[in-house]
C-alpha cells in the first residue's frame, strides 16, 4: 500500500473447543479446501505485504505442505507457533514481526473476508490508526446475572459486532500488548479481541468500519453449515 508496509497476521493456533471436532476448526474442509485457506488467499490477494500464519506446532508443517505451497502463497513470509490463549497468539505474532507501519490482525476462522474489505480496513487504519470491522447487532442483547435474571438491556441502536480484521500502526499495538502482557491471568481472560487491548493499554480510541454479515466466525457446528451455504452465494 504506497510506500507503508501493512501485515497480516492471521490466527490459527486455537483448539476449538466449541466446536467440538477432533480436527481444529480451522482445517475442517470447507468447499474442499481447509478453512484457513480462504483467509490466507483473501489476504495474499489483496494489498497486503505480507503475513504471518500463527498456528499449533504440531500443524506448522502441515499449513507449510498442504495450504501455503500449493496454493503459492508467496506473502507468508512466516509460520509460527501460537500460545495458549488468543491473545498469547497475537502477542508471538507481533513480536515475530521485524519492521513493518501497519498490522491486520485476522481470525483464521473467519474464511469469508473479502479483498474489498481487507481495503476497506487497510484505507481505514492509514486513516485513524486504529479500526475494526463490524455489523449492527440484529438481535436485542440482554446484560444477565448469574442467577439468569436479566439486569438490563442496552440500547441495540448502539451496540455493534466486533469482526476481524482489526487493524493497527503497529508499534502503537505492540506497545497496548506489552503493557497488558504484564496484567494477571485473570485480567487477560477479560480481553477477547485487539481494539480491547489497545483502548485499555493506550487509552486511544479505535474506528468501527461498516463491515458484512458474511463475514462469519466459524465458532459452533451450526456455523459451519451455514458457512458451506455462504459459500456457494459469495463472489471472492
Ligand atoms: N486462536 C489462536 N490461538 C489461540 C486461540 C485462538 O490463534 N490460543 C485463533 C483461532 O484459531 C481462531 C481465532 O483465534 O481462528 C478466534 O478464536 P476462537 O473463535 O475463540 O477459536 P478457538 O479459541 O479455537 O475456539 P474456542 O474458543 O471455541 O475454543
Ligand atoms: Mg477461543
Amino acid at each position: 500500500m504506497g510506500n507503508k508496509k501493512v501485515t497480516a497476521i492471521v490466527l490459527a493456533a486455537g483448539k476449538g473447543n466449541r466446536m467440538n471436532t477432533s480436527v481444529a476448526k480451522q482445517f475442517l474442509m470447507l468447499g474442499g479446501k481447509p478453512v484457513v485457506y480462504y483467509a490466507l488467499k483473501a489476504m495474499e490477494d489483496s494489498s497486503v505485504d505480507e503475513i504471518i500464519l500463527v498456528t499449533g506446532r504440531d500443524q506448522k508443517d502441515y499449513c507449510r505442505d498442504h495450504i501455503v505451497k500449493p496454493y503459492h502463497m508467496n506473502k507468508v513470509t512466516q509460520i509460527i507457533e501460537g500460545g495458549k490463549e488468543r491473545y498469547d497468539s497475537v502477542y508471538r505474532g507481533l513480536l515475530s514481526i521485524c519492521e513493518t507501519d501497519y498490522v491486520l490482525i485476522h481470525d483464521g476462522a473467519r474464511p469469508f473476508i473479502t479483498k474489498e474489505q481487507i481495503e476497506n480496513i487497510i484505507h481505514g487504519v492509514i486513516e485513524y490508526n486504529a479500526c475494526i470491522l463490524g455489523v449492527p447487532v440484529k438481535e436485542t442483547i440482554k446484560m444477565v446475572a448469574s442467577n439468569g435474571y436479566i439486569t438490563s438491556t442496552p440500547d441495540r441502536n448502539k451496540l455493534w459486532a466486533a469482526q476481524t480484521p482489526q487493524a493497527f500502526a503497529y508499534e502503537a499495538i505492540k506497545k497496548a500488548y506489552t503493557i497488558f502482557w504484564q496484567e494477571s491471568d485473570n485480567t487477560k481472560a477479560a480481553i477477547t479481541d485487539d481494539a480491547m487491548v489497545y483502548e485499555a493499554y493506550l487509552g486511544n480510541s479505535v474506528k468501527v468500519i461498516a463491515g458484512d454479515y458474511s463475514n462469519i466466525k466459524i465458532t459452533t457446528p451450526e456455523d459451519l453449515v451455514a458457512a458451506e451455504v455462504l459459500l456457494n452465494t459469495i463472489t471472492f
